[in-house]
C-alpha cells in the first residue's frame, strides 16, 4: 500500500499547485479587472479546495499507518524534535499543510457568501495565495534538507 500511496502523494502536490495557482489568479484577475464572479471562478476554488481535502486523507493515512518515517517520529516526539527530518515530518509538514487547507476552505466559503463580485474575487485572491504560500513552503522540495533525495516526479 506504501508503495502507491508515497507515489499518488507525491502527484497530488503537483494538482493542487497547478490548481493553487490557478484559483488565486483567477481571484486576482477578476479583482484587478472588475469581472462579474462566475461558475468557473467558484469551480476553481473548489477544485483547490477538494484537492487540498483528498491530499489531507492521503496523507493522514501515511503519517498514521504506513509511512516508517511518519512512525519513527510518532514513537517519540519528544526525541523526534531533536531531529530536523523527523520533526518535518512528524510535526511541521503536517501542520503547515493541514493550516493551509483551512485557509483555503474558509477563503471558499467567505468567497461565496452573498456580496459584490469584487469583494469575492480579492477574498479568493488572497485566501487562495496565503493558502498556496504555505503549502509550496511546506513542500519537501528535493532542494531543502528534508526533501534531500526524494524525486521530483516519483513514479514508484
Ligand atoms: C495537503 C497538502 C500536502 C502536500 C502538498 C504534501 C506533499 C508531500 C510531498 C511532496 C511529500 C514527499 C513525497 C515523495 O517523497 O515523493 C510528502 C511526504 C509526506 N507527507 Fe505530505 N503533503 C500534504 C499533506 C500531508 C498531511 C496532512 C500529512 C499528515 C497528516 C502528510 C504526511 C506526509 C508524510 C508522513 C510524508 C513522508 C512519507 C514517507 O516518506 O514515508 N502530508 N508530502
Amino acid at each position: 500500500m506504501y508503495a502507491y500511496l508515497l507515489p499518488l502523494h507525491s502527484f497530488l502536490r503537483w494538482a493542487i499547485v497547478i490548481l493553487g495557482v490557478v484559483a488565486a489568479a483567477r481571484g486576482f484577475m477578476g479583482w484587478r479587472g472588475n469581472r462579474p464572479w462566475q461558475q468557473a471562478d467558484d469551480r476553481a476554488g473548489l477544485l483547490f479546495v477538494a484537492s487540498l481535502v483528498v491530499q489531507l486523507l492521503v496523507g493522514l493515512l501515511l503519517y498514521l499507518v504506513f509511512s516508517p518515517l511518519a512512525a519513527a517520529a510518532r514513537r517519540d516526539l519528544g526525541a523526534a524534535m531533536g531531529s530536523s527530518i523527523l520533526r518535518f515530518y512528524g510535526i511541521e509538514h503536517p501542520f503547515g499543510m493541514v493550516v493551509a487547507a483551512i485557509v483555503a476552505n474558509v477563503g471558499r466559503i467567505l468567497a461565496r457568501r452573498d456580496r459584490p463580485a469584487r469583494a469575492k474575487h480579492r477574498i479568493a485572491a488572497l485566501f487562495f495565495l496565503a493558502a498556496l504560500l504555505i503549502i509550496v513552503i511546506s513542500i519537501p522540495w528535493p532542494l531543502v534538507p528534508a526533501g534531500a533525495g526524494r524525486p521530483w516526479f516519483r513514479l514508484r
